[in-house]
């Protein structure tokens, strides 16, 4: 039975992250940034959340580095991650996609901020990313940004939206997991892997760092379609049962929940084995691993 303190693992990493968000974010109001920009960046960017691609990028540089590694790069590709991640959220969010009022306990970006300033602060989150990742003399950075950018982009998150979207989608598990391991995958993937090289790990801890998340990346989205059939929205602090009602493409749709619970857990044995080198047993990676699915929101 595992016995690593995750609860408290997670809370210090979680102010750890806030922390770093906080500071990176307030750079770009003497920069320049127009008030209203960025009041609505940070209205979605500072609203909680389980900042889980953050702490992941830097569980797996501290783990490399065999200690915790306060490298600039390993905290800028953290929350450049986030802002990623948020920039997803919020288009995510928008009437011409999932049309949702609720996120992360508050009203949408859209709802507060108008559709044209959720547009742009969207945008200014996912460029100011790539200024965070790039700026800075570390070599490593320019393999971070690729990183980043291969698994928001085409191929990665966006492409994901689109075949989530797609009209002609076929009900098969083929097409799920192609639709989950791009635009949820792919950047939880990516969060592992620019974790390792941020941290200075070698070509062995990446393969690692790349099967545990391409692994926990499905898992996490799978657990995402069944919290929206089981859980609850003051729980989620998102709306639930709202993909049945549009009915969208999820895996308790097209495999049933249990079946769907079933791939999920198997997912994250396939994650546990591979980091069990890397940290020994009972270590952080394997008990996040194991939170991605047994979350309750
Ligand atoms: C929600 O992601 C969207 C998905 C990719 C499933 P999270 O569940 O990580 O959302 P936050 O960051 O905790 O709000
Ligand atoms: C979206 O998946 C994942 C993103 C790339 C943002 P969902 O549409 O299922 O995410 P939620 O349930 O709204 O958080
Ligand atoms: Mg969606
Ligand atoms: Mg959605
Ligand atoms: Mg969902």
């Amino acid at each position: 039975m595992a016995s690593f303190q995750l609860d408290s693992f997670l809370r210090v990493q979680q102010e750890r992250v806030e922390a770093l968000l906080n500071d990176r974010s307030e750079r770009l109001r003497p920069a320049g940034t127009p008030p209203r920009l960025l009041e609505a960046m940070r209205y979605s960017l500072m609203a909680g959340g389980k900042r889980l691609r953050p702490v992941l990028c830097l569980a797996f540089a501290d783990t490399v580095a065999r200690a915790s590694v306060s490298a600039p790069a390993a905290e800028d590709a953290a929350c450049a991650l986030e802002y990623v991640h948020t920039y997803s959220l919020i288009h995510d969010d928008l009437p011409a996609m999932d049309d949702d009022d609720l996120r992360r306990g508050r009203p949408t970006n859209h709802k507060v901020y108008g559709e044209a300033m959720a547009i742009l602060a969207g945008d200014a989150l996912l460029t100011e990313a790539f200024t965070l990742v790039a700026s800075g003399t570390e070599p490593v950075r320019a393999s971070l940004c690729a990183e980043l950018a291969q698994a928001a982009g085409a191929a990665g998150m966006v492409g994901g939206q689109v075949l989530d979207i797609a009209e002609d989608r076929p009900a098969e598990l083929d097409y799920l997991l192609r639709l989950h391991r791009l635009k949820t995958g792919a950047l939880i993937r990516a969060s592992c892997r620019m974790g390792v090289l941020a941290g200075g790990g070698d070509a062995q801890a990446l393969a690692r760092a790349d099967i545990y998340g391409s692994a926990v990346g499905l898992a996490f989205q799978i657990a995402d379609d069944v919290l929206d059939v089981t859980s609850s929205a003051e729980v989620m602090g998102k709306p639930v049962g709202a993909d049945a009602e549009a009915g969208r493409f999820t895996f308790p749709a097209v495999l049933g929940l249990e079946a769907s619970r079933r791939m999920a857990r198997e997912k994250v044995d396939e994650a546990v084995e591979a980091v069990r080198l890397l940290e020994g047993e009972d270590g952080p990676l394997a008990a996040l691993a194991r939170f991605t699915v047994e979350r309750s929101s």
